[in-house]
């Protein structure tokens, strides 16, 4: 990968839809400009005529010390005004909330109790569907020759992975994938611009109308196990403890909503950017196939930083701060981009190589920077690309993407819609 630098700095508007329609080369290029000449640079929200109005814009943060900074200062950088660049309107803000959006004290405590769903036990049960759900993708394709990486390969597993650490039973998978994925629009008003005012209101119908359906999904399994408990993770998570610590039935269900949008597309298209890129560089595809297990963790790794599935988050200063040498006032919006700082030059040998013996060290923002937000499925994500590539590159070694990746714009999920692949069908038999 080549960034290419055909804005200049004055070009460069980080809300605009158009940039990011634009080839990956040039925005890539763009943060390459912004990293050098402007690395704390000031952008202006879009406006969605007539049921949003611009807010205020926003601070864009390029480089990764300005990054790690802002996430790890949760006192001057908060959460609870909002995560994405926009402020949700009203209708949306209680559907949509959850853990990322509290600040402490009342994080700390949210977040030590959905802790006890990702006990050591619980991990090592996931790693194991992980396996099986991955033999089960390649089994159901590997005599075809081609498939839908997207849908096919890289869009079950999360959602399984999910249901199962939840407890939640198989014929919700279905739904909740489909549902999910309308519901993540919340999060990007910038894929809204320019949409026309009928159309408009049917797009954010359609965002709450998901998130409903979410909510409602939950509300009958939480009923249903307040009714009849089990020893499983809604039960556990809903019973309080010796220390009294439970969740409501509202916060288990914006657990869920966080699960449902955070732990499913980010790892659907950190599968697919992986794909792409073993296909782009073939030697390090060789190099992984050729002993699967010793590279799968740091390959995991890199396609994780390389993807970037996330593209930012934002906090909100309580303080006048400086960050990079710029002042920032209270009440401003910050904007982490973690895409760009995981191509930060001073950070990052070649950034722009795809190297799957990149050492884990220093450590990517793709899961936030460090502090208390740090991504909690930032294990199980990694489990789920290595044990899916190990998969693939051990029983169909030659699978690659032919054509070209079909993407989505927006700047917050880094978002591969369709990505067709091929390769030598087998027919396995049994022994
Ligand atoms: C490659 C996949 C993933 C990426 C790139 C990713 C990225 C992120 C990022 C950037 C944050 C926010 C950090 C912040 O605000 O500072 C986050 C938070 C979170 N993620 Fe992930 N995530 C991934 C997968 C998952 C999975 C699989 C799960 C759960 C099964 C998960 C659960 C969470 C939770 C619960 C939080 C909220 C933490 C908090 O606010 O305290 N994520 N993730």
């Amino acid at each position: 990968m080549q960034p290419r630098e055909e804005l200049s700095r004055e070009q460069i508007a980080l809300s605009d839809p158009e940039l990011w329609r634009a080839p990956e080369e040039v925005i890539e290029g763009a943060f390459v400009t912004l990293r050098r000449e402007a690395p704390v640079s000031f952008h202006s929200e879009v406006a969605l005529p007539p049921l949003v109005e611009a807010g205020p814009g926003y601070w864009a943060l390029t480089k990764y010390a300005d990054i790690t900074h802002v996430s790890h200062d949760t006192d001057t950088f908060i959460s609870g005004k909002g995560i994405a660049i926009w402020d949700f309107p009203p209708a949306m803000q209680e559907l949509f909330h959850h853990l990322g959006f509290e600040d402490e004290p009342r994080h700390g405590r949210l977040r030590r109790i959905v802790s006890r769903a990702f006990t050591a036990g619980q991990i090592n049960h996931l790693e194991s569907v992980i396996a099986e759900e991955a033999r089960r993708t390649v089994d159901a394709i590997i005599e075809t020759g081609e498939v839908e990486f997207v849908s096919e390969v890289g869009g079950r597993l999360p959602v399984r992975i999910i249901c199962e650490l939840l407890g939640i039973p198989d014929e919700y998978h279905e739904p909740i994938y489909k549902q999910s994925g309308i519901a993540m629009q919340v999060a990007d008003p910038s894929l809204l611009v320019g949409v026309g005012a009928e159309e408009l209101q049917c797009k954010f119908m359609e965002i709450l109308q998901a998130g409903n359906f979410l909510n409602e999904l939950l509300h009958e399994l939480v009923t249903e196990r307040q009714r009849h408990p089990r020893d499983d993770i809604i039960t556990t998570l809903m019973t309080a403890r010796e220390d009294g610590e439970s969740l409501t039935e509202l916060e288990f269900r914006q657990f869920f909503m966080l699960l449902a949008i955070a732990g499913n597309e980010t790892v659907r298209n950190a599968l697919a950017h992986g794909m792409e890129a073993l296909t782009r560089y073939p030697d390090q595809r060789q190099l992984w196939a050729g002993d699967v297990e010793r590279y799968a963790d740091s390959a995991a790794n890199e396609i994780i930083r390389w993807a970037t599935p996330v593209m930012h988050f934002r906090r909100t200063a309580t303080r006048d701060a400086v960050i990079g040498g710029q002042e920032i006032k209270a009440g401003e919006k910050v904007v982490m981009f973690y895409r760009s700082g995981n191509r930060d030059e001073q950070v990052f040998d070649q950034p722009y190589r795809f190297d799957i013996a990149r050492p884990i060290r220093p450590a990517h923002v793709a899961f936030g920077g460090p502090g208390r937000h740090y991504c909690m499925g930032a294990h199980l994500a990694r489990k789920e690309i290595a044990l899916m590539f190990s998969e693939l590159l051990s029983r169909i070694p030659d699978i690659e993407m032919v054509g070209t990746p079909v993407r989505s714009p927006g700047n917050i999920s880094h978002k591969v819609d369709e990505l067709r692949c091929v390769f030598t069908p087998t027919v396995e038999r049994v022994a």
